[in-house]
């Protein structure tokens, strides 16, 4: 059985995210959408268990894909669950350089680990979970960006942080 992890925050998921897990989703047996920390990003919008379980929410309808989280190592989490490859989603060029050093780093912690890149599909090229909370700040509609499962979820977070 191949196994491939998609890794990432997803705060919080976005379309974008949505497509490259359908299609990696076709490429392998069983597909793991795993919530990371990324040492870089600030304390979030949602925890790692509300991302995990808005997540869970969108690929109900996909029977190969799982959705777990880790506070750890790629690499390591990957050899824990006898994974091969790492998808990524590749929006544009700027993405390529520290997408292209992470997946060199995470085969040399793990030499059966390789990562294979998917370019995005054009339509969500311009999209991230930062665009799409600045969004969501300034109230603009979201269906073009959010999964619809998840849009009052996103609207009503952001709404009671501006409360706050
Ligand atoms: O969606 P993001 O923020 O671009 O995802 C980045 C993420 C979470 C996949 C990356 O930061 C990551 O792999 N974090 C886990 C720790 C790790 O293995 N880092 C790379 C080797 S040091």
């Amino acid at each position: 059985m191949k196994t491939a992890i998609y890794p990432g925050s997803f705060d919080p998921i976005t379309l974008g995210h949505l497509n490259i897990i359908k299609r990696a989703a076709v490429c392998f047996d069983r597909l793991i959408v795993c919530v990371m920390v990324n040492s870089e990003k600030n304390k979030g919008l949602f925890t790692p268990d509300e991302r995990v379980e808005l997540i869970r929410r969108v690929v109900a309808k996909l029977p190969n894909v799982e959705v777990e989280q880790s506070s750890g190592l790629l690499s390591d989490y990957a050899r824990q669950k006898k994974a091969c490859a790492v998808v990524k989603g590749l929006r544009a060029v700027s993405d390529y350089e520290k997408e292209v050093q992470m997946a060199l780093i995470n085969r040399k912690l793990n030499p059966r680990l390789d990562t294979m890149f998917m370019p995005s599909s054009a339509k969500y090229t311009y999209l991230s979970s930062s665009v799409v909370k600045e969004m969501a700040y300034y109230g603009a509609d979201l269906t073009d960006f959010v999964p619809r499962e998840i849009i009052k979820d996103v609207n009503q977070r952001m709404e009671d942080r501006r409360n706050a």
